[in-house]
């Protein structure tokens, strides 16, 4: 294969006829998020919670995997209408009720997820998995995009910026005084609008991206692009094989609010506590139970770990009194 300026080459790894996404088991298969396993549960209580506190009544999961988050969802409460889009098809083990729509990936929304109302959109790990530009700046200062040949598995740095994402890095992450050789910088412009376009899909409602990111103070010095397969991780190479993903500039994407998942959890479900010990002896499969919530709420809100994950809020029309 040629070489690919990295935004292509990532697409076309993720999301084409035989991309990363689109093959089995998922991304379960590859790497743990807060949806997954004994966490997902308490995650879930956390989005059903957002979700009458904004008032609405129907969640939409975007980039929802194979529909992880929704079954916990549809467990703890069958009263919310689901919406799931993901690139695949509909996943068998997802209850009747929950809708699905097929998307085409990346930054490409489905045509028919459109005039939202009443809901609450949540888009668990989907920013990051939206391809960018990468820019590394030469000896001399001056910044080239990256291309990548995923056969040769080398880079090149060839191309100019354009005049778009030159104005995207003027704002948000300025190349001067950095230092140069090796300098990197994660394009966040893709991200931008793929997040813009979601929010005009609202008509009323409140939409919530939860990633892993930086702001204009912590910005990486030499980027976080990086591979996943099999649990661990791997160099990033776009040749299907592997997750690829970079960590979100979050302070550029549209916002009313945002909170660390550490703030969110605490003010949507409290602080971990164990349960009263007398329970023990008059109930002690409740008893058993609240420890496994209060320790998913612990690793849920972990300091240096899921609790610093960024909770983006953005609102649209006014859905609550
Ligand atoms: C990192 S995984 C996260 C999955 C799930 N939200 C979780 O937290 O476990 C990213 C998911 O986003 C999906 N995705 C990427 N672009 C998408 C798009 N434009 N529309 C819908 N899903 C998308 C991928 O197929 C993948 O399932």
């Amino acid at each position: 294969m040629s070489s690919l300026p990295w935004r292509e080459a990532w697409q076309a790894a993720l999301y084409g006829p035989d991309g990363f996404y689109r093959a089995e088991p998922g991304p379960v298969g590859h790497f743990t998020t807060s949806t997954h396993g004994p966490l997902g549960a308490v995650f879930a209580e956390a989005i059903a919670a957002l979700a009458d506190r904004e008032g609405a009544t129907h969640v939409v999961d975007v980039g929802a995997g194979r529909g992880e988050l929704l079954v916990a969802l549809h467990r703890g409460r069958p009263d919310l209408d689901l919406t799931g889009v993901d690139v695949v098809d509909r996943p068998t083990a997802l209850p009747g009720s929950v809708r699905w729509l097929v998307s085409p990936g990346g930054a490409e929304l489905p045509t028919d997820l459109v005039d939202l109302d009443g809901v609450l959109v949540v888009a668990h790990e989907w920013l990051d998995v939206v391809p960018c530009t990468i820019v590394e700046v030469l000896d001399d200062g001056t910044p080239r995009t990256v291309s990548v040949d995923a056969g040769a598995r080398t880079e090149s740095l060839v191309g100019e910026l354009s005049p778009k994402d030159a104005a995207w890095c003027a704002a948000h992450w300025p190349m001067d005084g950095m230092p140069r050789r090796g300098h990197r910088v994660e394009v966040g412009l893709a991200r931008d609008r793929a997040w813009s376009d979601l929010v005009s899909r609202v008509r009323r409602g409140t939409l919530l991206a939860v990633d892993y990111g930086h702001t204009r103070d912590t910005r990486p010095p030499s980027g976080t692009l990086v591979g996943y397969r099999d649990g661990t991780a791997v160099p990033a190479l776009p040749d299907g094989t592997c997750d690829l993903t970079a960590h979100v500039a979050v302070d550029s994407l549209e916002q009313d609010e945002r909170w660390t998942q550490r703030e969110a959890l605490h003010r949507l479900l409290g602080r971990p506590g164990v349960p009263d010990h007398a329970l023990a002896t008059t109930d002690p499969a409740a008893y058993v139970a609240g420890l496994a919530r209060a320790g998913a709420l612990r690793a849920l809100t972990a300091p240096g770990g899921l609790g610093d994950f960024h909770w983006v809020v953005r609102r649209c029309g006014r859905l609550t009194g």
